[in-house]
């Protein structure tokens, strides 16, 4: 069967990408499948460019687990996607619990934000500069950036990536923006607004973590109406999880969807990659994050392919 980035380019797409983690590296059997970039074009680090694993005090950085990410890619000529700058998870209680005013918590950003992706310019394909910035109902998520800069710090990290380096795209990610609805609305009100206030933005990530079953009808709609604000989009998180155990019934289903998923991707121009958030089950964030659940990836915990596999090929 075709290797999944080899479909996605025949596509005219610029990859199709895996997330992985630095604990993963040690499994030789892992490490091969990710490395081949037929399969994978694209790698994003699951954890190790986060504020915590980068600035865990302030103003001491540490970039060796990142920096084992980016080696990886490199030596596989693989595209990297910087995941993240700003983000109201594993933030470092410095940064949470600091009491910073406006001013000093501005610098703070504009520091580290600079400092993260001026350590790898030149490297990476974007950045996602900004992540999770909404509620669920398109309001802002009252974090600590928001609650001390109002959504200020929304241009205040992207345009220290910017500067930072010139050549990555600069992305905002969000979770539930897959069907058009109040919070897809709201990254559409956002992205106008940036433009129009000359704010760099270059692409919108749409996590797509799924369920199966429940993959939005208005997936592909929802796509065209971001690219026509003048920005690419790609599908950054890609997983798609069961209640489990798996069945043959969920993991047919599971194969249509993720064949949908890349269907839409496919007939939206400005669509430009689609990442999953690792490959195979063995290493999937799902089951410890929602009881019960899992089995979401396209290979299974033995690294062997599942139904979602041809899928995606499908889809392509
Ligand atoms: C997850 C990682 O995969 C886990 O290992 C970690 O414990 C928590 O974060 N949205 C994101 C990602 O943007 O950074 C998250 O990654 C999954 C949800």
């Amino acid at each position: 069967t075709t290797p999944l980035n080899t479909a996605a380019k025949a596509a005219g797409k610029k990859y199709f990408g895996s997330a992985t983690d630095n604990p993963e590296l040690s499994d030789s059997a892992y490490v091969k499948i990710l490395s081949d970039s037929t399969m994978f074009g694209q790698i994003t680090p699951g954890n190790s460019m986060k504020w915590d694993a980068t600035e865990p005090s302030r103003g001491t950085f540490t970039f060796t687990q990142g920096d084992q990410i980016a080696n990886l890619a490199k030596a596989n000529g693989q595209l990297l996607r910087g995941h993240n700058c700003v983000w109201h998870n594993q933030l470092p209680s410095w940064v949470t619990s600091g009491n910073f005013n406006a001013a000093t918590l501005s610098s703070i950003i504009t520091t580290h934000c600079g400092t993260v992706v001026g350590h790898y310019k030149g490297q990476m394909y974007s950045w996602d500069v900004v992540n999770e910035p909404f509620n669920d109902d398109g309001t802002f998520r009252q974090d600590v950036f928001y609650n001390t800069l109002g959504q200020d710090y929304i241009s205040i990290a992207l345009n220290a990536a910017r500067a930072a380096d010139p050549n990555a795209k600069l992305y905002i990610n969000d979770y539930n923006i897959e069907g058009t609805g109040a919070k897809s609305t709201a990254m559409v009100n956002l992205v106008k607004s940036l433009k129009a206030a000359n704010v760099p933005i270059d692409g919108i990530g749409v996590q797509a973590h799924l369920i199966v079953g429940q993959v939005p009808s208005t997936l592909e709609a929802n796509l065209r109406q971001f690219t026509a604000l003048g920005v690419e989009v790609a599908i950054t998180e890609l997983d798609i999880r069961m209640t489990l155990p798996a069945t043959d019934a969920l993991l047919a289903q599971q194969k249509k969807d993720y064949q949908t998923v890349i269907a839409a991707c496919r007939a939206v121009s400005g669509c430009i990659g689609v990442t999953i958030w690792d490959y195979t089950d063995k290493y999937s964030w799902v089951p410890s994050t929602f009881s019960g659940q899992g089995a979401a990836l396209p290979w299974d915990a033995n690294l062997n392919k599942k139904p979602a596999y041809d899928g995606i090929v499908a889809g392509f």
